[in-house]
């Protein structure tokens, strides 16, 4: 199979575990014989450095024509003081928006060899298996009018959540049918007690639960959540939720996983005619600055990211397992970086993507 990926690897430690990555998705390709096509983008601090603009139409053209696009992270702190519109940031929206991919996977499981990892009880974390689901291409992200007005005292900032009832009927459909694949439990979270926006995505949730009549549906609100996610994860099977909610509750999962490094994350689009899908594969974590160029940065959750992908754009399910069996290989060979808090010393970044190639 030929695989046209388009690789971004954006800031920070983002060039460090893509470049893990790739060697990972090299390694699959000669040992499963596959053709790797390989096209690298700017995107994020780098790009507005290099072209003045977060998400350069260059970058924008080339995702479009891509199979898939694997990235890093963006994010660097001299830009900590400029607005949204000028920040690394907006590049990582604006290649969201312009791919479609509005369903943002991200799993969450708690290995065996990491339980010692997280900093809560072992009987708690044991077993945690399940998938957020984040709507990722509406909301107050994106919603308008936007922006901040006057000065000093005088200043007034305004942010819109907005949803339009096909953009939560579609998430919900695919976080339903996932369901259906898994243990067959749906919870979606809203803030329904408050919100619009989140009255209108339960009305909704209401309407497709009987297209789906084998899934357990239950609602839970957001800060009920946040507390049961670390009380009980072990209840959660797949969670749906809107953008911002979905992102705050899925760094709650890289503690239950051992590390924010750990979480791989595949945000869907529609399918292509192929029935291949529309995606991008991105680690949940930053940039993280203060450790880049050290050699310190998980990879695993960009080597996960990849083996989403080989699974939901290719299809390729044989070599998705055999990349997720190297992870928790060398997850049980101990031989794991700072942030799993092994035993002996620290593996480095390179020493963990050399570790899963040599376990393909
Ligand atoms: C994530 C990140 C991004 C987000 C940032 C970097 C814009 O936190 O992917 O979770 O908020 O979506
Ligand atoms: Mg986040």
């Amino acid at each position: 199979m030929d695989l046209r990926i388009l690789t971004v690897p954006g800031d920070g430690i983002g060039t460090e575990v893509t470049h893990e990555a790739v060697r990972v998705l090299e390694r699959v390709c000669s040992r499963y014989g596959h053709q790797l096509h390989l096209t690298e983008a700017l995107l994020g601090g780098i790009a507005i450095h290099k072209t003045g603009n977060p998400f350069p139409e260059e970058t924008r053209k080339l995702a479009l024509e891509a199979d898939a696009t694997l990235m890093g992270a963006v994010g660097l702190p001299e830009f900590d003081k400029m607005p949204p519109d000028k920040r690394p940031e907006k590049g990582l929206l604006g290649i969201r928006k312009a791919l479609g991919v509005y369903a943002n996977l991200r799993p969450v499981r708690t290995y065996s060899a990491l339980i010692d990892s997280s900093p809560l009880k072992n009987h708690l974390v044991e077993g945690t298996d399940m998938i957020i689901v984040r709507e990722l291409t509406g909301g107050i992200y994106y919603g308008t009018p936007r922006g901040i007005t006057g000065e000093g005292t005088q200043a007034h900032a305004v942010n819109t959540m907005a949803y339009t009832y096909d953009e939560i009927a579609r998430i919900l459909r695919m976080a339903f049918q996932l369901a259906r694949g898994r243990r067959k439990k749906l919870t979606s979270v809203d803030k329904s007690n408050v919100l619009e926006c989140s009255q209108l995505w339960r009305k909704v949730v209401l309407e497709i639960a009987p297209e789906f009549p084998d899934v357990t549906l239950d609602h839970l609100l957001v800060d009920n959540c946040a507390m049961q996610l670390v009380l009980n994860p072990r209840r959660f099977d797949v969670l749906v939720t809107e953008n911002m909610f979905g992102d705050i509750l899925s760094d709650e999962g890289g503690v239950l996983a051992g590390s924010i490094g750990m979480l791989p994350s595949a945000s869907l689009g529609d399918r292509r005619p192929s029935g291949a899908w529309v995606g991008l594969y991105e680690p949940v974590h930053g940039s993280a600055p203060d450790i880049a160029g050290q050699g310190k940065a998980n990879p695993l959750g960009a080597i996960g990211s990849v083996a989403a992908m080989l699974e939901y754009s290719f299809g390729l399910k044989k070599e998705a397992a055999a990349v997720n069996a190297a992870i928790e290989q060398v997850l049980n060979s101990g031989r794991v970086t700072a942030d799993l808090k092994p035993k002996g010393t620290p593996a480095t970044t390179g020493e963990v993507g050399a570790a899963v190639c040599e376990a393909i």
